[in-house]
């Protein structure tokens, strides 16, 4: 009866470490997130706090190839620094040169993320991590073989242990990447400096072009909104009259859903260059007048873009201000360098 009982503990205290519900172990060297003063506090999951060691041993994964199926290429090959953790070419590739089917985002500020991807389809930073682990055309690995290629690395073992008191697997490996992702926050733009008060950060233009984008006539701030210029809502901007690339409607399967794609953060956006979901748009000139004709019209084209009929002045002057969201203090800040 005992032997049954201690079985039946054991095998509970394995269940529940393994997906993750025990009680966290008392957090040792708190990471400080240094967030600018006109920044909410992001929501941390209870059971991923940040640490120091967990945003360290996050930062090791992130940049390590060792994640990808014949260790050619890191999260951090398509998301690299200098261009605000977006690449600069069209469309992604992975290992062995395969095409992904999408541009890839920022990863500005996606601790503030509602929900991931294009579409929404991940609710957790945690759970998106599997995404290019297991993607054909991203790591083209697979999840429990990545685990064991790691478990028996003793660098690796001793940093799980020390950030999560457990050696290194699946659990940790998305925990981690997700607390370093946590740390990636920018808000110290010129734009930034400018509505904190110091009025010389903002030249003339880009000055005109701020009150442009927060103007009723162009409508830019009803959906990149807040302090990082989304409202995370899915909106059809009229790109296309038949969408290749479905967008929300992949998840909802609902028609009305078609064309729509979750509202971009604009911060760093003059370095992640090309634009849209498909890099089709070349340069943030084109993206402006996309705006400018009022696109398509589309059936689910959301009413909030429409003809504009800028000026030359007025165009230039909504791109000082987009390039004015440029962080320099990020792109260059050693802690999230490899
Ligand atoms: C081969 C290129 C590639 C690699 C490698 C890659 N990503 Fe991405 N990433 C993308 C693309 C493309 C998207 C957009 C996918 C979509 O919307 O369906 C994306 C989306 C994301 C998102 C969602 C952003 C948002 O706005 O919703 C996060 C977070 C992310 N990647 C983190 C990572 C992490 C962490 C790694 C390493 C484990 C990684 N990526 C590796 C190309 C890549
Ligand atoms: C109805 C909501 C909406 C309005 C209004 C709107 N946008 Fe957007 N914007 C989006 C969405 C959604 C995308 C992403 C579309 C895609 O990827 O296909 C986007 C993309 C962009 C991009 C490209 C970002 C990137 O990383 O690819 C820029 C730049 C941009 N918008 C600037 C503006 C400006 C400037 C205005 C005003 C003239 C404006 N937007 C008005 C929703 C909107």
């Amino acid at each position: 009866m005992n032997r049954v009982f201690t079985y039946l503990a054991v095998l509970m205290i394995i269940l529940i470490t393994a997906t993750g519900c025990q009680k966290d172990p008392p957090l040792q060297f708190p990471y400080e997130l240094s967030l600018p003063p006109h920044f909410p506090e992001p929501e941390i999951p209870e059971e991923n706090q940040l640490t120091e060691s967990r945003v360290a041993l996050g930062k090791k994964l992130f940049y390590d190839p060792v994640l990808s199926l014949d260790s050619t290429i890191s999260c951090a090959t398509c998301h690299p620094q200098a261009t605000g953790f977006a690449d600069d070419l069209m469309i992604s590739t992975g290992i062995q040169g395969r095409m992904g089917f999408r541009n890839v985002p920022t990863l500005t500020n996606v601790a503030y993320h509602p929900y991931f991807f294009r579409e929404g389809g991940n609710p957790s930073l945690e759970g998106q991590v599997l995404g290019p682990i297991c993607s054909f055309d991203e790591f083209g690995f697979n999840a429990r073989e990545l685990a064991d290629r790691l478990s028996g690395d003793t660098l690796y073992d001793a940093m799980a242990m020390d950030a999560y008191k457990r050696p290194m697997d699946l659990y940790v490996i998305t925990r981690a990447i997700a607390a370093f992702e946590r740390t990636l926050i920018s808000g110290n733009a010129p734009y930034d400096q400018f509505i904190l008060g110091d009025s010389t950060a903002l030249s003339p233009i880009a000055q005109q072009g701020m009150n442009l984008f927060f103007s009723e006539r162009t409508a830019c701030a009803t959906c990149h909104e807040g302090f990082d210029f989304s409202n995370y809502a899915f909106e059809n901007i009229g790109l296309y009259e038949t969408y290749q690339d479905l967008g929300r409607f992949r998840i909802t399967l609902d028609s009305a859903d078609i064309g729509k794609i979750k509202v971009p953060t604009l911060r760093n956006v003059a370095l992640t260059a090309p634009y849209m979901h498909d890099g089709s748009l070349p340069s943030l000139e084109a993206v402006i007048d996309h705006f400018d004709t009022g696109g398509v019209q589309h059936p689910n084209q959301s009413s909030d873009v429409k003809p504009l009929h800028l000026s030359q002045t007025e165009k230039d002057a909504l791109l000082a201000f987009l390039q004015s969201l440029t962080d320099e203090e990020f792109i260059h800040n050693p802690n999230f360098s490899k």
